[in-house]
Formats: structure tokens, C-alpha cells, sequence
């Protein structure tokens, strides 16, 4: 359902902004935790005090939960369409990019928690254990988990160039999209 050219609403904001912090810290904790150097260094040193591979791994699935909640509120209550002087190249383009930042949203949690049941690596903090997705299947598990790392990139670096967008409509072109993510 697309509504008309006015904001998005504040619970489309939240989960937006939400998401966009939960990505940023999580693709951080997922580079410090597997940087490989001789030890002692920094990362090592953060990754074991904030047990980073366990914080990744639920703060993951916690954020996976969110990227539902979100889908199942953009099918209930649609959102604004573009703003009419936005060409329609553009509009596509960003529809495009939209549809492939959902795609990822729910690809790279979905891959990072396939990977560690398969190898498996599901107990978090020395107690609890997350549900199992698939049996054990350590070859499987390191591929899975290849292509964990290399969609994340490709999440993070789309992200990257769609908030690019986002400023040089709101800097160069000075219209309202940006402030109709930011509910002004
Ligand atoms: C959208 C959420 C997530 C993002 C942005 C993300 C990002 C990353 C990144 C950037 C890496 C480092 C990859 C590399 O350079 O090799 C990584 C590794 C990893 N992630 Fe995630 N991740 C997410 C969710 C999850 C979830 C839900 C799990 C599991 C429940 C998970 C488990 C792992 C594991 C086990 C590794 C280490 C892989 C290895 O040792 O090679 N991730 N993640
Ligand atoms: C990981 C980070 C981010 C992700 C995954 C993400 C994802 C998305 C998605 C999927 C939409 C489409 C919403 C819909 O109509 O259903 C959207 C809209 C939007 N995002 Fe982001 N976003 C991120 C970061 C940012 C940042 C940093 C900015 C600003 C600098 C931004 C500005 C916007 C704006 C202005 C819209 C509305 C676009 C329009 O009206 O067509 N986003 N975002």
C-alpha cells in the first residue's frame, strides 16, 4: 500500500533509525572479533572483555527480530511514496535499493545464525544456548559464514550509498526526504 507523499510515521522512524545503529554496531563487533593478530593487541583485548562473539551473536538475532517486526509493519501500513519532483529513474533506483536493503537485512542475520548452528558455536556466555537451524556440518558452517562476511559488506557498503543519497537530497537538492525519515 503506498500512502501519500507526507512522512513516515513515528514507528516506521524508530525501527529505521534503530536498525541503521544495530547494523553499524554490529558490523563493528563482527570486524574486531575476527581481526587476526599476534596477541596481545587492542581488538583481542576488546573482543574478550566484551565478549564480542557472543554479544555478536545475540545482538544478530535480536536485530533479526526487529528486521520482521519492521517488514511486518511496512506490509501493514505501506509508506509514503517519493516526492513528486524525484524523476522517475530515481524513484526506481531507490525502490531497487530499498528492496535490496530489506533482501540483506534479512539475509546477513539469517546466514551469521545458519552458520554457527552448522558448526555448531550456540552456547552464548557459558550458559544459555540459541536454537539450532540446521545439524552440525563444519565445511558447510565455514562457507556459510564466508558468505556471512562478504554480505555484510555488501549490506554495510549499500548502506553506505543510500545515505549518500539521503544527504545529497537533503544538502545539494535541499526537498524533504530526509526530514521525513527524521519526522521534522
Ligand atoms: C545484521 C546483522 C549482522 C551483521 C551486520 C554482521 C556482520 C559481521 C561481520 C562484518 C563479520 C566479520 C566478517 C569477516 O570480515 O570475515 C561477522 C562475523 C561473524 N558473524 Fe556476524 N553479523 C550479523 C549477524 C550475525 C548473527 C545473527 C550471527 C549468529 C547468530 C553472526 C555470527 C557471526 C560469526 C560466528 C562470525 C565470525 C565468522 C568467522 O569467524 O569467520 N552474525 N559478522
Ligand atoms: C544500515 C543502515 C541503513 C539501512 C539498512 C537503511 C534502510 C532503509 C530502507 C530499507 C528504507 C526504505 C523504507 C521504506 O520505504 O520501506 C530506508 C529509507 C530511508 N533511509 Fe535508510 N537505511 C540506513 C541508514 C540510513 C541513513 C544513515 C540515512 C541518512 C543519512 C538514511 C536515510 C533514509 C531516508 C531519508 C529514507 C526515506 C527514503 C524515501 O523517502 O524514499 N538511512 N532506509
Amino acid at each position: 500500500m503506498e500512502r501519500d507523499a507526507d512522512s513516515y510515521r513515528p514507528l516506521a522512524r524508530a525501527l529505521h533509525w534503530a536498525t541503521a545503529a544495530l547494523i553499524a554496531l554490529q558490523f563493528a563487533f563482527g570486524l574486531i572479533m575476527v581481526h587476526d593478530a599476534p596477541e596481545p593487541n587492542l581488538w583481542a583485548t576488546l573482543a574478550e572483555r566484551f565478549q564480542l562473539y557472543d554479544s555478536h551473536k545475540v545482538l544478530g538475532i535480536a536485530l533479526f527480530a526487529l528486521v520482521l517486526v519492521r517488514l511486518a509493519n511496512r506490509a501493514i501500513s505501506g509508506a509514503p511514496g517519493a516526492l513528486p519532483e524525484v524523476p522517475a529513474w530515481q524513484r526506481a533506483a531507490a525502490t531497487l535499493g530499498h528492496v535490496a536493503l530489506y533482501l540483506l537485512l534479512v539475509a546477513v542475520p539469517l546466514l551469521g545464525w545458519l552458520g554457527i548452528s552448522l558448526y555448531p558455536a550456540l552456547q552464548v556466555f557459558g550458559t544459555a544456548s540459541l536454537p539450532s537451524l540446521a545439524a552440525p556440518d563444519r565445511a558447510a558452517s565455514e562457507t556459510v559464514l564466508f558468505w556471512h562476511g562478504i554480505a555484510a559488506f555488501a549490506l554495510v557498503g549499500l548502506a553506505l550509498g543510500h545515505a549518500g543519497a539521503a544527504l545529497h537530497h537533503h544538502f545539494v537538492r535541499r526537498d524533504r526526504t530526509l526530514r521525513r525519515m527524521l519526522g521534522r
